[in-house]
């Protein structure tokens, strides 16, 4: 068994941490921030995760919290899983990255394994760094990371593959060899090239996003369904069935910031990314459709109020980082719209980011009176949601799914008018 060090306990850290506990590694996890490591210690996970909770007590053994790197000297792996958010300029902003690099500390035998969503070059610009520094004993593998927020766990001990670029020294063969128990295809491959799959990987995603949302617009226009669309499509094996799912847009930290960290990094070596400037236009205007949805039904939107089901950015998390709500309901507001917002477990995070929302604290509550409902999140509870009792407490009929996942002839058998994304 190995010890394995983690620098940063974020939702990346944190599970890659307990999963290798869980294989019987010894795992040293540091943050810069006392308070959730102080948190971590008492067993509370700083954000929302199933089973996460459970799997750190059960391996509480195995796993320690610390804020200092030099807890980490022993030890053979250093996992980098800090954030990359993005800059200003919208490329990566690597500052905790160097940080970390920075702080490590020297011993003749260390693999430092990069799980950070990184620009291609940051793992040659790293061990240029190394060598300045008097870091011999430092060897560089980019290992991204694919897990989703909300699967996180799931992801982690099953990926589809695991990427292991490095320069053919023991390092790569030996984080392959911490890999082995997952039984993933493995892909072996040069450092460049692991940093170049992780940006493209997400950068594709977000583009079969964005497509099937402009299909579900033009579908809007001339009477097609996307959902059967995206069904009649999915089947085609060269295209497959996920992420065809039309919407409200995409959220979350990664696409967001990797589709823009891809086209500045582009766009930084001369080459101009044509298509990703259309997936982000496309994604940004996504969010804003709703708009003019409800206006058509209601006229100005001027002391209309209107029910936002769900805040976060996608189901099962508390995450709020990029979620299409925010744009949502600033431009709701912007309209003078009056905005009532429910979301089952993301209401702390987004009070932090918009504390002039008014929060309710059921579905009901927030539909109570309310002229239009728009279904935000596709929470499995505004779903099953009993749309005939959601008629009796509304003031007016508008029903807009931006996630196409309610039943639209229930909400219609109720007397209310349903609005999908895309749908007839
Ligand atoms: C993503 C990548 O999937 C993951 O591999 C990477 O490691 C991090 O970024 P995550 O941000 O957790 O994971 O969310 P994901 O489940 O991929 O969804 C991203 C967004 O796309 C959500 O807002 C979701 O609602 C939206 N989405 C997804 C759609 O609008 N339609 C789809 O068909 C799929």
């Amino acid at each position: 068994m190995s010890r394995v060090g983690i620098f940063g306990a974020g939702w990346v850290g944190l599970v890659t941490g307990v999963c290798f506990a869980e294989l019987g590694h010894e795992v040293v996890i540091r943050d810069v921030v006392p308070e959730k490591i102080e948190a971590l210690r008492l067993g509370h996970v700083p954000f929302h995760e199933e089973d996460v909770p459970e799997l750190l007590e059960r391996h509480a053994g195995r796993l320690s919290y610390t804020l200092d790197v030099a807890d980490l000297a022993d030890s053979e792996f250093l996992f980098v899983c800090v954030d990359t958010p993005p800059t200003y300029s919208g490329d990566a902003d690597l500052s905790a990255v160097h940080a970390v690099v920075d702080a490590m500390p020297a011993s003749d035998r260390h693999a430092l394994v990069m799980k950070s969503t990184v620009p291609v070059g940051t793992g040659s610009a790293i061990k240029r760094r190394f060598a300045e520094t008097g870091k011999a004993g430092f060897r560089y593998v980019s290992c991204p990371e694919f897990l989703k927020e909300g699967s996180a766990l799931a992801d982690f001990r099953r990926p589809d593959r695991v990427v292991v670029g490095d320069d053919g020294d023991w390092a790569g063969d030996a984080v392959a060899r911490l890999y082995e128990p997952f039984a993933a295809p493995l892909i072996r491959t040069d450092i460049a090239s692991a940093e170049m799959i992780k940006l493209a990987s997400n950068a594709f995603l977000a583009t079969k996003i964005s497509f099937i949302n402009e299909i579900a617009n033009v579908c809007e226009a001339l009477g097609a369904d996307v959902v059967e669309v995206a069904r009649g499509m999915g089947l085609d094996a060269r295209i497959g069935p996920k992420f065809l799912h039309a919407g409200l847009g995409y959220g979350g930290s990664c696409f967001t910031k990797d589709v823009s960290a891809l086209k500045l990094l582009a766009g930084n070596s001369g080459y101009h990314f044509q298509l990703l400037n259309a997936v982000i236009e496309v994604n940004e205007l996504q969010k804003r459709r709703v708009v003019s949805k409800l206006q058509r039904h209601l006229g100005a939107l001027a002391d209309k109020r209107i029910a936002l089901l769900g805040l976060a950015f996608k189901p099962n998390t508390d995450d709020m980082r990029g979620a299409s709500s925010i744009v949502l309901a600033a431009r709701l507001r912007a309209e003078g719209a009056e905005v009532r917002a429910y979301d089952p477990i993301a209401e702390q995070e987004a009070r932090e980011l918009m504390p002039e929302l008014h929060y309710a604290s059921s579905a009901e509550e927030a539909l109570g009176g309310a002229d239009a409902a728009v279904l935000v999140t596709e929470w499995p509870e505004f779903v099953q949601l009993d749309f005939s009792r959601v008629a009796a407490t509304m003031r007016g009929k508008v029903v807009i799914d931006g996630r196409n996942a309610l039943d639209p002839q229930a909400v219609r058998a109720a007397g209310l008018i349903y609005e999908g994304v895309g749908r007839r």
